[in-house]
């Protein structure tokens, strides 16, 4: 079976984040599930708040058309957001709001989010690590872009507290939830892939 690609974003750029731990254990994982992995930071893909002047004016930024073409040269797609305030990361959003507005020549809308699987994690301070983060993702993926997204989520609780010194998860629950959470979207990936 040919190898499906995965890419992985963490939804915070904040040095020592947790998020950007969680995503580079997850890209672990997905490599022992054996699919081809891209890592990336949304630090190297700077935005401007969203703007429709802009769009109107000049369109899209660079960095939104190249995230947009790496979306579509992936199988699967790997999204951890902290939670703010009960929803996902000004940065989260403002990404996936300029990816959407992307067309390259000829296409219908929202071509990024289309023909691929998601998954969604979050790594949180708060007691419920991110549960509200994770519903407000699905939605604006799902509702918003026509994504599919795998039931399967990881929402990791006390995040400052729940990595071990060499960064894997100390609950084991969650480890092992991360790990079948990475063989489905690596599955799945792989039926796009062929499909
Ligand atoms: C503006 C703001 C709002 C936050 N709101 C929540 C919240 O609603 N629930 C929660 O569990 N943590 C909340 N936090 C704490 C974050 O979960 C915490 O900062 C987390 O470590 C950020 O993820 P990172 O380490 O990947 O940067 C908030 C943090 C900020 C800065």
């Amino acid at each position: 079976m040919p190898v499906p690609k995965i890419l992985v974003i963490p939804g915070s750029v904040r040095t020592g984040s947790s998020n950007a731990r969680l995503a580079a254990l997850a890209a672990k994982e997905f490599v022992l599930a054996e699919a081809d992995v891209t890592r990336i930071s949304l630090e190297d893909y700077p935005l401007p708040l969203f703007d429709a002047d802009i769009l109107a004016e000049s369109g899209p930024p660079p960095q939104a058309v190249q995230l947009k073409r790496m979306l579509v040269a992936h199988h699967g797609v790997f999204i951890t957001s902290p939670e703010y305030t009960a929803s996902v990361t000004p940065l989260i959003k403002n990404t996936i709001d300029w990816i959407s507005r992307v067309r390259d020549r000829g296409e219908t809308g929202n071509m990024a989010f289309k023909g691929r699987a998601f998954a969604i994690a979050s790594a949180s301070t708060g007691g419920h690590g991110g549960i509200r983060a994770l519903m407000a993702l699905r939605q604006i993926l799902e509702l918003g872009c026509g994504a599919l997204v795998i039931p399967e989520q990881v929402a990791v609780p006390h995040a400052e507290q729940a990595f071990d010194e060499r960064d894997n998860l100390r609950d084991e629950a969650l480890a092992a939830a991360l790990k079948a959470l990475a063989r489905r979207l690596v599955e799945l990936a792989a039926i796009m892939h062929t499909g």
